[in-house]
């Protein structure tokens, strides 16, 4: 094994900062705790003369990303850059030229990474991808070692930091979305563009590859079902409190009667389950296996040093693993299975009705629920309105996804229903 490392950085920006920080200050405990010294020999960014808030040595930043694929010296190059391209080609340039890589970059591991992957394994070589999900919580490694020995039953993620930020500030200070996101691009934990944050984009992207991971299929971004959270009002999540749920962003993948569902969705959860209580920037993974049973996992899951210590743990790793077994990108790849379609799941459902506040409506909506075998739990309507139309929320046991789309549209063509009706997935038990 070689007792030196030399890495290179592309893109100098938050998660660059972070990594390169960590790989300057913990160097010498790094090099205790394996023996190997990790050098920071060139950062690539196309702005080198702005104020990062850390000192890297003379010589090290260059504007040209060649400069860090092509230097011969260098044996891990680390891709912080984001986006699909040129990031891909810089990827596929260092894979060629024998170069170990490490990536944040979930879009492009999710949508690309089965050309990456098997790019890599032609030339020898690994591609980290830790800090891809989850930021600092090491999820892959959870699901590639520790769990190695499971079936997995499902997997539950609060797994977008920028959405679990503004759910909760909406939630516990009553800050508005608008603002809320904005602090959340402040404080550096949204994506460059930040629908990806709040219409599910990035959060499908990290279920992409916690599914493949869980059930050896090839990465299959397209067949996630995404919803984000941006229909989300504050009136849902008070009606919601009332009803002893929280709304959380979950990706949810698991195993039904044959089928893998992956779907991105806002979900109520119920206020006593672990999970509802993670709250900002925090992300949480809650896995389920055969013989392990229930497994929490919980971190940061954004910003510059949480991610920054998922990419230093992946060059370790890889420096590591040089002489040994290669961890062979995203793990088998069975041929064999089948992706359940979205209206085929059963969910419990809230529903929120625009309705006009007059005698009957109840009894007109909650009987076309029934001709779709959607009963009811619980019922409220707050105010009067007499001639207007008021929120009715419905909170429904358990229903196929298909049965509902068909009875919502159905209550939305009602003369007395005057707005688009609302709909989120429940978890829990039955009451
Ligand atoms: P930033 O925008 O902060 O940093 C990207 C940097 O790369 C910028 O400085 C950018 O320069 C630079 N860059 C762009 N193009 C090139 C190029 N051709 N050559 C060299 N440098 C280039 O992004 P983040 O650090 O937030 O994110 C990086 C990656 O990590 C993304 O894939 C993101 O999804 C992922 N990620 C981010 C997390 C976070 O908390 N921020 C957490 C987990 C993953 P310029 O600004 O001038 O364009
Ligand atoms: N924008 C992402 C998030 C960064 O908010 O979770 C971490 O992947």
């Amino acid at each position: 094994m070689k007792d030196k490392i030399h890495v290179g950085i592309i893109g100098f920006g938050t998660v660059g900062t972070g990594t390169a920080k960590i790989l300057i200050e913990n160097r010498e405990l790094i090099k205790k705790r394996t023996g190997i010294d990790f050098i920071l020999k060139r950062i690539a960014d196309l702005d080198i003369k702005r104020d990062r808030g850390i000192k890297v040595p003379e010589g090290v930043l260059t504007t040209d990303a060649g400069a860090v694929i092509n230097d011969p010296d260098i044996d891990v190059v680390v891709e912080l850059m984001g986006g699909i391209h040129p990031a891909k080609d810089f990827m596929l340039n260092a894979v060629k030229n024998k170069k170990h890589v490490v990536t944040a970059n979930k879009a492009l591991i999710a949508t690309e990474g089965n050309e990456i992957f098997a790019e890599a394994e032609k030339n020898g070589v690994e591609v980290g991808f830790e800090a891809s999900v989850a930021g600092g919580i090491p999820i892959i490694k959870v699901l590639r070692e520790g769990l190695v020995a499971n079936n997995i039953v499902a997997v539950y993620g609060i797994i977008n930091g920028t959405s679990n930020y503004i759910l909760t500030k909406m939630t516990d200070e009553k800050v508005e979305f608008s603002d809320a996101l904005k602090e959340a691009q402040r404080l550096g934990y949204a994506e460059a563009d930040p629908t990806f944050d709040i219409e599910g984009i990035d959060t499908a992207h990290k279920l992409t590859i916690l599914s493949s991971l869980s059930y050896g299929i090839p990465l299959s971004y397209n067949e996630v079902y995404k919803e984000g959270i941006t229909k989300i009002t504050a009136q849902d999540i008070e009606f919601a409190s009332e009803l002893g749920y929280k709304i959380k962003l979950l990706a949810i993948t698991k195993l039904s009667n044959g089928e893998i569902e992956m779907r991105v969705h806002p979900t109520m959860i119920p206020n006593e389950y672990l999970i509802s209580k993670v709250d900002g920037v925090f992300n949480a993974v809650y896995v389920e296996g055969d013989a392990v049973g229930s497994t929490l996992y919980y971190g940061r899951g954004a910003g510059d040093m949480p991610t920054g210590s998922a990419v230093v743990a992946d060059i370790v790793d890889i420096a590591r693993c040089d002489n040994g077994q290669k961890a062979k990108g995203i793990g088998y790849v069975s041929a064999d299975y089948k992706i359940r379609k979205m209206e085929d799941i059963e969910s419990m459902y809230y529903f929120r009705f625009s309705a006009m506040d007059q005698p009957g409506v109840l009894s007109k909506i909650s009987g076309i629920l029934g001709n779709y075998n959607i009963s009811i739990a619980s019922v409220i309507q707050k105010g009067r309105r007499l001639g207007g139309s008021v929120p009715l929320v419905v909170l429904a046991h358990t229903a196929k996804e298909r049965d509902v789309l068909s009875a919502v549209k159905e209550i939305d063509n009602l003369p007395v229903v005057s707005d688009k009706t609302l709909f989120i997935r429940v978890e829990g038990k039955e009451e």
